[in-house]
């Protein structure tokens, strides 16, 4: 067998087996496979497609390129949650909190924000001493004792995805279903979770602009899971504007914060509740959907769902002084309000512009080597359906850079207005199981 043969197969339209694929991903991680050798077959994937088998097979090949975590010993269901990303979106950081304090075993395994979406283990790292970098064994250890560990991906998890995903990004071969699918997949079956959540964004800020492609992600995650053999299920949820109202690190920890008190915004706390329903429901603690929608609520309002947030904030070196006292978090030099010039409705908050503007205002990184202001981002004033007066909030810009100027123009043009009344949207537009 030959790296060239294999190419050239793909090439000519031809299905790959599973001894071809492996052959790929275990010389491409040796580094026998040369990237520009990798590259090819990635564009002739991005542009043949690939079968169920050979997605199932590629899903599997990556998955055990590495280390595979092992929850065995611990006992429950072992829930996971995955987003293909967004804006504003901190939803893991109050589901986590409520599952676990209904009982469920969360052992997370998350990322970093690129570009215009922000990352989980970025927002955990505002708050002063938060420690996402745990070992296989404290990583264990911390679920195995109070129900929640979130962690980054160590170096041994999955090396073959570490490896495609950095050249599928200047290659132009990222978004195609089977490659993001086999990507996902190989991360969160080496994450050794018995059940996945997968939240899956469409809209301007997500990978999938409309619900037909979505769908057609959506399904392909959920089967893959499900043959081997892990209870996935999947809800499409809306990124046509920022989830909640805030964006950027401390920001949205503190919103939060706010919703774990039960004081969040409809929206966010809407997808919370929701997505904690369905992991509720797949750790058998709730019969139902609906059970598990009341118990996550009762987590909510009686407070446990907060408190065991400061458990786990507080188990991974977090200081928890700062949920408790929000005000004490870092603030921006420069927070500055922007108003709308127009009567009417709010017709669109462009999700992708409002992250790209975050992201330069200094919230976000540009590569993955830039540093990240944690008191940097935008909160939302006004969300879509809504209405709004000449000269009434549209938002708050916080900054540190003093040349924010240029920024507060891309903003402005996030923001649509109608004369016609707009309905709220829906945040969760498909449960798919
Ligand atoms: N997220 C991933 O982890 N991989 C992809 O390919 C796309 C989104």
């Amino acid at each position: 067998m030959n790296i060239i043969d294999i190419i050239a197969k793909k090439r000519d339209g031809y299905q790959l087996n599973k001894s071809e694929i492996n052959y790929f991903i275990n010389n491409y991680v040796s580094g026998e496979v040369k990237d520009y050798q990798a590259s090819a077959l990635l564009m002739a994937i991005y542009l043949n497609g690939m079968s169920r088998q050979e997605t199932v097979d590629l899903t599997r090949a990556m998955m055990y390129s590495g280390e595979v975590i092992d929850l065995s010993n611990i006992k429950g269901v072992k829930v996971d949650k995955h987003s293909t990303g967004g804006v504003g979106d901190k939803t893991s950081i109050v589901l986590g909190p409520i599952v676990a304090s209904a009982g469920a075993k969360l052992a997370m395994i998350s990322g970093r924000g690129l570009g215009h979406t922000g990352g989980t283990l970025d927002k955990l790292e505002s708050i002063p001493g938060m420690n996402v970098s745990l070992t296989d064994k404290q990583f264990k250890k911390q679920v195995k004792q109070i129900n929640i560990a979130v962690m980054s991906q160590t170096a041994n998890i999955n090396p073959a995805d570490k490896k495609m995903y950095a050249l599928r990004d200047v290659t132009a071969t990222v978004g195609v279903i089977p490659l993001i699918a086999s990507s996902i997949m190989s991360k969160k079956l080496a994450s050794g979770s018995n059940t996945i959540l997968l939240d899956v964004k469409i809209g301007s800020g997500a990978f999938m602009k409309n619900l037909t492609d979505a769908k057609k992600l959506t399904n392909t995650l959920v089967d893959i899971g499900n043959f081997f053999k892990r209870d996935t299920r999947a809800i499409i949820t809306d990124m046509r504007q920022p989830l909640g109202y805030a964006v950027g690190n401390i920001l949205e920890i503190k919103e939060a914060i706010d919703t774990l008190k039960g004081n969040g915004p409809d929206d966010f706390t809407e997808l919370c509740l929701q997505a904690s329903a369905i992991i509720l429901n797949q750790a058998k603690l709730a019969k139902s959907f609906k059970d598990g929608y009341s118990f996550a609520k009762k987590q909510l309002t009686s407070g446990a769902a907060f408190k065991k947030f400061k458990t786990w904030i507080k188990a991974q070196g977090g200081n928890t002084t700062y949920l408790d006292n929000p005000q004490k978090f870092k603030k921006a030099k420069h927070i500055i309000l922007l108003k709308s010039n127009i009567d009417g409705y709010i017709e669109k908050i462009d999700a992708l512009q409002i992250g790209e503007a975050s992201m330069h205002l200094g919230a976000g990184r540009l590569t993955k080597d830039d540093s990240i202001d944690y008191a940097a981002g935008i909160i939302l004033k006004t969300k879509v359906g809504f209405k709004i007066k000449k000269g009434g909030p549209l938002c708050e810009i916080h900054t540190n850079k003093n040349n924010y100027q240029p920024i507060l123009k891309d903003v402005k043009k996030a923001f649509v207005i109608t004369k016609k009344p707009v309905k709220v949207p829906s945040v969760v537009l498909e449960y798919i199981k």
